[in-house]
């Protein structure tokens, strides 16, 4: 049997008719760019998330820039954000000019570790980025207590938390910004290259409408005899969501409970069948109650992590290591941390196959040959 490790056509047939529906919509009526779904979008996913403003972005890349430049972030100044991620946190406070900081995770949790973010903190600190990695929350009571005593900018990474919460309150919307990915495999994903930035500050807001399209006003005037009304108010970007891909998250929204619902209830067996094998280490169970995860990855620890995905792969079943060589030891991008913790992880960290549209039949063959290793 073969488990991929996501199946997007599997997806894409469960609402095809809808789908294809928004798509020709657009198309037959030249809805590209700055159109009502795009509008429609924003509204529907700040309500979601219980904010004032959505700005939607190109991608959650996107949005991280913006977001800090329209903080006013740069040069001289320090980010601290985790090794831990996607390499595209790291990359938009370079972008921005600021030097990123990295520091350890709790091995627990695989998010920010708390005390190692307060330990990081110089007079030059203006932001912290926290990673809701795998669709779980960092422990933001802490870390916002943290930034609220330093005076810092708090740009969380929601890229793989749609949905997610610690003590009922919604990922992203602890900080300044909270900045998202749609992109296809999110928990809520486009078909191509999505994300926005939420906020609850009306000034920050209005930057950012303008920052995502090169510093232009007003956005909403796609015809091009109206380009002569635009006012450019300062350096900006592109980063736009396409229309039609937010006309496809409109549709996808409607299905976002029940795929979350889904992702849990996998999960679920994943923890009820493996809870005994001591050589895993699974995602943190036991704090249900203060955290909401929506699972984007089940991602568990292995000392003999390699082992354990060379079988998996033999037996036709798609895992995913994120990530094998942690950013700050990638050549390329010049940087020196030490951060055992990160590394140890990298060693270990595997995830398996999580999809809402996953059968019985797949979630049941993916246990039986991960509890078959350790037998
Ligand atoms: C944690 C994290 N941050 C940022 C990103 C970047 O998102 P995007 O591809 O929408 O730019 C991703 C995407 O995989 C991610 O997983």
């Amino acid at each position: 049997m073969i488990v991929k490790f996501i199946d997007y056509t599997r997806a894409y047939g469960q609402i095809k008719p809808e789908i294809d529906e928004a798509i020709s919509h657009c198309l037959e009526n030249g809805d590209l760019i700055y159109r009502a779904d795009t509008k429609t979008f924003e509204e529907s996913f700040a309500k979601l998330c219980g904010v004032k403003h959505c700005i939607s972005t190109g991608s959650c890349s996107g949005a991280m820039f913006i977001s800090l430049k329209a903080l006013g972030l740069g040069m001289g100044h320090e980010v601290i954000t985790v090794s831990h991620t996607y390499v595209a946190t790291i990359d938009a406070i370079v972008a921005t000019g600021a030097l990123p900081v990295l520091v350890d995770i709790d091995p627990r949790t695989m998010n920010m570790d708390p005390d190692a973010f307060e330990k990081a903190i110089t007079p030059w600190t203006k932001a912290v980025m926290p990673v809701h990695l795998n669709g779980r929350c960092c422990d933001m009571s802490r870390i916002m207590d943290i930034a609220v005593k330093h005076n810092l900018f708090v740009v969380e990474d929601a890229a793989q938390a749609v949905g997610a919460d610690q003590h009922g309150k919604k990922a992203g919307t602890f900080g300044n910004a909270g900045c998202f990915s749609f992109y296809p495999a999110k928990v809520l994903g486009c078909y191509g290259e999505g994300g926005a930035v939420i906020t609850d500050d009306d000034e920050l807001a209005s930057t950012l409408y303008l920052m995502r399209d090169h510093g232009e006003w007003p956005p909403y005037i796609p015809a091009p005899n109206n380009n002569d009304k635009k006012t450019i108010y300062g350096w900006g970007y592109n980063t736009i969501l396409d229309n039609i891909q937010a006309a496809i998250l409109n549709v996808k929204l409607d299905f976002l409970d029940d795929a979350i619902v889904r992702r849990r209830l996998i999960a679920d067996k994943y923890d009820e069948a493996f809870f005994n094998i001591s050589a895993l280490d699974l995602p943190p169970a036991p704090t249900r109650w203060e955290y909401f995860d929506v699972y984007q990855n089940y991602a568990i620890r292995c000392e003999d992590r390699d082992g354990l995905e060379k079988h998996l792969t033999d037996n036709g079943i798609e895992t995913i290591v994120s990530w094998r060589t942690p950013n700050h030891k990638q050549k390329g991008l010049g940087m020196n941390f030490n951060l055992p913790e990160t590394e140890r992880l990298s060693n270990e960290v595997i995830s398996l196959p999580l999809f809402p549209d996953m059968t019985e039949e797949e979630f049941k063959y993916v246990i039986g040959c991960t509890r078959s290793y350790f037998q």
